[in-house]
């Protein structure tokens, strides 16, 4: 896929012969009892740490964030098992500071050797990170005795912190191949899609992602939305949906949302899918009977009753009952407009994936995800050549990670809300503290 949009220097672009690098990466990882769960951020910065090392007489000072915490007491919050586990991944001693800044992170730098690397402590132990300060940024920069600042992030490059922001102002800021590789491919697809681009849109709150919905549907020829926020446009078209999640204050915006996509499908060819049926349980835990509900009322769910008229339940999602998946006739619709994309965005899972099955049901709320999934990546696809897929946002990434199935997908994005502001049009202040490419 050509290269579009990307007008920062990269590590390609300058000399980092016999230099101290300083490189930010996005090591915020799920770490349980000093273990990681999933360590697909930590393998995709790989490729930069080795393009700096590979250098003559480099030496490599990394800094990152890990979660929120409140007070360097936070044990739970400390990057030491990232060093460990990103030891293991380069096959290499990642030597660690348990201070990114001071004297402590100072002497354990200083006794790094030529292609050494050092992994500093959460820099959110400081609360001068988030605070953006400028005398934090100096400090970070002074204990690593560092030439060159590297912001591979991507994960983190929407906040304008002391390490994405204030830092560029006292090192020559550059990207990483990372950093560079998610913002290309992102802005290809916004701008110059291969077409048919069909976008699938899910999450559990339409608030966060009113802006992503508005320019999907400027730009795509078929938009699905699944998950709990499918659940709003379902409220505003009167179906009834029990207990199910739905954010009632932002129902004014979901109209706006769906007239304007009602608007684009008499402009032009173009579709707006909701469910047409769901998968609906008393409860979340698997632990109780599921059933599918025919939204639209034609009767295509209720096959065992046949040739008897359904009776109304088979249509209603009852008060104590929520919906917990799409139907299969939703997932139907969803795969057929996928086997004809050559583009795919996908940003949502269409239930609760993390639902487990109980008693032999596997995954009883995941069946809606595996049917796209597999219209996106599956056999069935490859005769039709398979579409380019790009994977954003956090929970669906950990779906496609958990799955095993990172590289059947063409991009997989490492940043959650930096991925989606990318995606909405807003200038990512991380991003915008690098030095442009013309810059002498
Ligand atoms: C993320 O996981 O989205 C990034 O690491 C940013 O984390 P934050 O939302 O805590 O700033």
């Amino acid at each position: 896929m050509a290269a579009v949009g990307f007008n920062k220097k990269t590590v390609r672009d300058i000399n980092l012969e016999n230099k101290r690098v300083l490189m930010r990466a996005d090591y915020n990882v799920p770490v349980k009892d000093g273990k990681i769960s999933d360590d697909y951020r930590i393998k995709q910065s790989l490729e930069t740490i080795r393009f700096i090392l590979a250098k003559p007489g480099t030496r490599l000072v990394i800094m990152s964030h890990l979660g929120r915490p409140i007070s360097p007491d936070d044990k739970q919050f400390s990057l030491k098992p990232v060093a460990q586990h990103l030891s293991q991944l380069l096959n290499k001693k990642v030597h660690f500071a348990a201070n990114c800044i001071g004297d402590e992170a100072k002497a354990a730098i200083e006794r790094l050797n030529e292609h050494e690397i050092l992994l500093l402590e959460n820099l959110r132990y400081h609360p001068e990170e988030e605070a953006n300060d400028k005398v934090f940024a100096k400090a970070l920069v002074d204990a690593s005795g560092a030439q060159v600042f590297v912001q591979d992030g991507f994960g983190v490059v929407h906040r304008a912190h002391a390490s994405t922001d204030a830092i560029t102002k006292f090192l020559p800021a550059v990207s990483g191949l990372l950093l560079a590789r998610e913002v290309k491919t992102i802005e290809k697809i916004m701008r110059d899609p291969a077409k048919p681009l069909v976008s699938v849109i899910g999450g559990a709150k339409i608030s966060d992602k009113i802006e992503i919905l508005n320019r999907m549907i400027d730009i795509s020829d078929c938009v699905a939305v699944v998950g709990a926020m499918a659940n709003n446009f379902l409220l505003a078209n009167n179906i009834k949906l029990g207990n199910s999640l739905v954010e009632k204050n932002a129902l004014a915006v979901t109209w706006q949302i769906m007239k304007r996509a009602r608007d684009e499908e008499k402009k032009r060819k173009f579709s707006f899918l909701l469910p047409v049926d769901a998968v609906v349980s008393k409860r979340a835990d698997g632990r109780l009977p599921t059933r599918i509900v025919d939204l639209e009322g034609d009767n295509i769910a209720d096959i065992e009753a046949y040739p008897k008229i359904p009776k109304p339940s088979a249509y209603t999602v009852a008060d104590d009952e929520a919906i917990m998946d799409i139907g299969p006739a939703s997932a139907g619709l969803i795969a057929g407009a996928l086997k004809m994309a050559s583009t795919v965005f996908w940003n949502g899972t269409c239930g609760i994936t993390e639902t487990k099955g109980l008693a032999g049901a596997h995954d009883p709320f995941a069946h809606g995800t595996r049917t796209i999934t597999e219209a996106m990546i599956g056999l069935s696809n490859r005769h039709a050549g398979r579409p380019f897929t790009l994977v954003g946002g956090g929970d669906t990434v950990s779906y496609v990670e958990q799955q095993g199935l990172i590289d059947d997908f063409s991009h997989v994005s490492t940043g959650g809300g930096a991925s989606l502001e990318l995606i909405s049009g807003h200038k990512l202040p991380g991003i915008e503290a690098l030095l442009d490419k013309h810059t002498a």
